[in-house]
């Protein structure tokens, strides 16, 4: 059976302090839930305190990007190997606002998975349409296409390792949340898309997150979705009562 996984994205929030005041105050709070993960993917700079101040929690940490070489002249990034050296367990690769604003593509996207894998990180890959496509008519087949260039040359075994988060473009910090509908008819699309590169048995194995707008008051309705195993939440994971009221949906 897959567990729930809910993972916060703080994006580039919380500088070393707050990011330790935050899991001071939620420590206090959380509790574990059976089959179900929890991890919150924090800027650089803090994820060394923050493994540090989650030690025997259970609470995981993740990275919000990495370079997909392991070292070399690539000014300014972060490689695989130097994440999992302070004990990173996760890192989030082609957000929708990597790829609009920092050219991230369903290239860079496949090469940073399949070095994810590689270094033992857990990889959370985004995909997602826009409005305008959404509007179109064409988010299946964006979506589909995304799934299939991340998922090139990825083998079958690695599957499970994997956590797919679709994420509508639209649905991003608006507070327009997708419907719990609209969240489960893509992500049982993205199931069948990975059934047929894998075959059904493999996609059972693949994690699903929904993300955009995800909060405590919507969050049983998206996570009890047959094939919604998690969230992916922004906003609402930056504050320690909220993010516990989605976990503890
Ligand atoms: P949001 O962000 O929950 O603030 O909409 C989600 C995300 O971008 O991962």
């Amino acid at each position: 059976m897959r567990k729930k996984f809910i993972c916060g994205n703080w994006k580039m929030n919380k500088t070393v302090e707050e990011a330790v005041l935050f899991a001071n105050e939620f420590r206090q709070i959380y509790m574990p839930v059976a089959n179900r993960k929890v991890a919150v993917a924090a800027p650089f700079t803090a994820l060394f305190s923050l493994k540090l101040c989650f030690e025997g929690s259970g609470v995981g940490v993740g990275a919000q990007n990495m370079h997909f070489e392991d070292s070399g002249a690539f000014t300014g990034e972060i490689s695989a190997p130097m994440l999992k050296e302070i004990g990173v367990d996760y890192v989030i690769i082609g957000h929708s606002e990597r790829r609009q604003y920092f050219g991230e593509t369903d290239e860079t996207v496949n090469k940073k998975l399949k070095k994810a894998l590689e270094a033992g990180l857990g990889p959370i890959v985004c995909v997602g349409e826009s409005l305008e496509q959404r509007e179109a008519g064409t988010q299946f087949d964006l979506v589909g296409a995304q799934v299939k260039a991340a998922f090139e040359g990825v083998v079958a075994e690695d599957i499970e390792k994997i956590t797919l988060a679709y994420e509508p473009i639209w649905a991003i910090g608006t507070g327009r949340t997708a419907t719990a509908e609209q969240a489960q008819e893509m992500c049982a699309f993205i199931r069948k898309t990975a059934a047929n590169i894998y075959g059904a048995e493999t996609a059972e194995k693949l994690t699903i997150q929904y993300g955009g707008s995800v909060k405590p008051s919507n969050a049983a309705e998206l996570l009890t979705q047959p094939d919604i195993d998690g969230a992916l939440v922004g906003g609402a994971s930056l504050k320690p009562a909220d993010f516990w009221g989605i976990i503890n949906y």
